[in-house]
């Protein structure tokens, strides 16, 4: 691999800075008349090393693609923000490697010790109700296990960080910290972003062909590049104090990644209710609180983080370790154009959102996901420009999807405080009452529970949102249907994952098994790491034989498979043939990210044929 810091020449290069860019900041080629010299240069630079940055310099160096990774500090994360790791995110990581998905496994919180979602008075008072949440209970559980060969688990990003940046490092990157991006102009060839070294305080360039801003919930990249959102930043205030406290005598009989704490007060602001969230068990904790975003941003002292700790866990004389305190706020807003000619943002920069259903180091995972293949190829000359189209069409929907998605499930929390008699606007005292209300034996308090049974079970679209977070599909260029019609969804499809291998939809996980040693083998293992993949069944040799030839003419790698009695990979338990929605005979054409790009039902009368039509339309060749 080429390394990232050699300066490479370059010939006279057309500005576009009025179409693309921001127009202000470095000099540009033509102004210096094209002798000018950028002091690195590299393929792909990527602004910021958070789960986006990180996840892109891991896949993009996996690709064998030279690309560099700069972040304004010294290091990764330095608070576990981001925890709850869905199992697309870990199919990312799956496919980065075994190894890098059983580090993942190694030091987080496995998934059975994340499902007891309390609701309480506070952690010493008294429970008012429970759900089973993140893949807990048995029946959603079983959608899971069915659903991925991977787990959902809980990851602080201070692990999920260092592991991704290792990753992205050990097979490639350059990375370059304390470096800060100040501003980028894009020409008709590439792109100069202008950095600044915080170490000397000195400005140089980075010469590249893509950017990637990664930099975000405040992206400068995105505003520079002007890409235009919907919604509002700052609809909410929130503070975040971590502290270590062993609080294991009012938790480990019932393990949970949240309680959820009802108390006056705790409506107000922030991420709907009160929050003790566990970042190691059981004694390291992150509690948020809201406040009123109309009022001035409240000082968190050390007294002040004390007291809200004590006050969350009902217990006036704990003793904290107080980490680290801070203020954020609950944003609504999403890119409706996520890139523009050579610069494409993702994660955080082009969706802004609460934390509410842990949608946002996973989504950021999977824009990169989206991203890398696509300018892996484009890269290496096996695609044309217009695939990384594709980008935008198909990942601008998933930011406005999953923004409005938290943001209404902080909505959703407002049927508790109601049920419970606590909703903004009653005396506490009076809130007192209602909440003991629900004891007594009359009619009104059963009608009371049972509004409070409903409100909580209401939750499962926060908490158990598999479906939010599985059910991606995609319309683009780069996936062609041959006008096949989308299957509606059968169930809920925020709550329940539906497979389904129509062209767009993520290629659905069953596991085969392995001639000879009979090792039990996802068909995501068998797709993804970069190439394209072809799946067929017995009869559906030609296919195979077609596909060598089309990727030979292509100059591109795709891997074949047929699934059957005697082949590499056995269907012993009947659950392909159940869920390809494909005769034997038939063929799935699949992408680098496991999305299914398309598919045919049975034998066609030219392979060939078809798979170079397909092709040439999904690689813009
Ligand atoms: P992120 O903000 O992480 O990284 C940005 C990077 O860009 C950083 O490296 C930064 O230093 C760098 N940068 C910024 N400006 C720069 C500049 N000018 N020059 C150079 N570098 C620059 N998500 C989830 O999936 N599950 C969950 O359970 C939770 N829980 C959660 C709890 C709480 C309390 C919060 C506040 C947030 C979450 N999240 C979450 C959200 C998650 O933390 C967030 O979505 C991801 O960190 C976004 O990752 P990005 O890489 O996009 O941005």
């Amino acid at each position: 691999m080429r390394s990232a810091n050699c300066c490479r020449p370059h010939g006279r290069e057309r500005s576009l800075s009025s179409e693309f860019s921001a127009g202000r900041g470095p000099p540009s080629f033509v102004a210096l008349g094209g002798d000018y010299m950028p002091d690195i240069t590299t393929d792909v630079l990527i602004i910021g090393t958070g789960p986006a940055g990180s996840a892109t310099a891991a896949l993009l160096s996996t690709y064998g693609v030279e690309n560099m990774a700069i972040n304004r500090y010294r290091w990764l994360a330095n608070t576990p923000r981001a925890h709850i790791t869905n199992q697309r995110a870990m199919e990312v990581l799956r496919d980065l490697g075994r190894e890098v998905e059983d580090e993942a496994y190694m030091f987080a919180t496995h998934q059975e010790l994340m499902g007891e979602n309390i609701f309480c008075e506070s952690l010493a008072g008294e429970e008012i109700g429970r759900m089973k949440a993140w893949g807990n209970h048995p029946l959603s559980k079983a959608e899971h296990l069915m659903s991925s060969p991977t787990q959902m688990n809980d990851l602080p990003q201070t692990f999920m960080e260092p592991l991704l940046f290792k990753t992205a490092c050990s097979r490639g990157t350059q990375a370059r910290m304390s470096t800060e991006y100040l501003r980028h102009e894009q020409d008709i060839e590439g792109v100069t972003t202008t950095c600044l070294d915080r170490l000397t305080g000195k400005e140089f360039t980075i010469r590249s062909k893509y950017l990637v801003g990664a930099d975000g919930g405040k992206s400068l990249v995105a505003e520079n590049e002007r890409l235009p959102f919907e919604g509002k930043m700052g609809v909410g205030g929130s503070m975040n104090i971590l502290f270590r406290a062993d609080l294991s005598k009012y938790v480990a009989h019932r393990p949970s990644v949240l309680y959820w704490v009802m108390q006056p007060g705790a409506d107000v602001g922030g991420i709907g209710m009160g929050l003790v969230r566990m970042v190691r068990p059981w004694n390291e904790w992150l509690i948020v609180w809201g406040y009123d975003i109309n009022e001035p941003e409240p000082e968190v002292t050390p007294e002040f983080a004390t007291d809200v700790a004590r006050q969350l866990i009902g217990d006036p004389d704990l003793e904290i370790e107080l980490l680290s305190a801070n203020t954020w706020t609950v944003n609504n807003y999403y890119a409706t154009k996520t890139s523009n000619g050579r610069v494409f943002c993702m994660g955080d920069a082009i969706h802004r959102h609460p934390p509410s259903n842990g949608l946002g180091s996973n989504t950021s995972i999977q824009d990169s996901f989206n991203l890398a293949w696509k300018l892996a190829m484009v890269l290496k000359g096996q695609a044309g420009e217009r695939l990384l189209e594709s980008y935008d069409a198909e990942r601008a929907p998933i930011a406005k999807q999953i923004v409005t998605r938290a943001n209404q499930s902080i909505g959703e929390t407002g049927p508790i405080f109601a049920a419970l008699g606590m909703a903004e606007g009653v005396d506490p005292e009076q809130m007192q009452k209602n909440l003991e209300a629900r004891t007594d034996g009359t009619a009104a308090a059963e009608a009371q529970r049972e509004a409070i049974r409903k409100a909580i079970a209401f939750k499962k679209y926060e908490f158990d949102a598999h479906g939010v977070e599985m059910n991606q599909r995609y319309r683009s260029n780069a996936v062609v249907t041959d006008g096949q019609i989308e299957p509606a969804f059968q169930l809920d499809a925020d709550l329940h994952y539906q497979p389904t291998t129509w062209p767009g939809a993520r290629l659905p996980h069953v596991w085969l098994y392995r001639h000879g040693d009979g090792a039990e083998t996802s068909t995501l293992d068998i797709c993804g790491h970069g190439r394209f993949t072809l799946l067929t069944g017995l009869g559906g040799e030609p296919w195979v034989e077609a596909v060598k030839k089309v990727a030979e003419e292509f100059g591109i790698e795709i891997e074949a498979h047929v699934i059957g009695p005697r082949q590499t990979y056995i269907d012993h338990s009947g659950e392909w043939a159940r869920l390809a929605e494909i005769s034997d005979s038939g063929c799935l054409l699949v992408r680098p990210d496991h999305h299914v790009c398309w598919r045919a039902s049975s034998l066609s009368d030219d392979p060939k044929a078809d798979l170079t039509r397909v092709l040439k339309t999904i690689l813009a060749r």
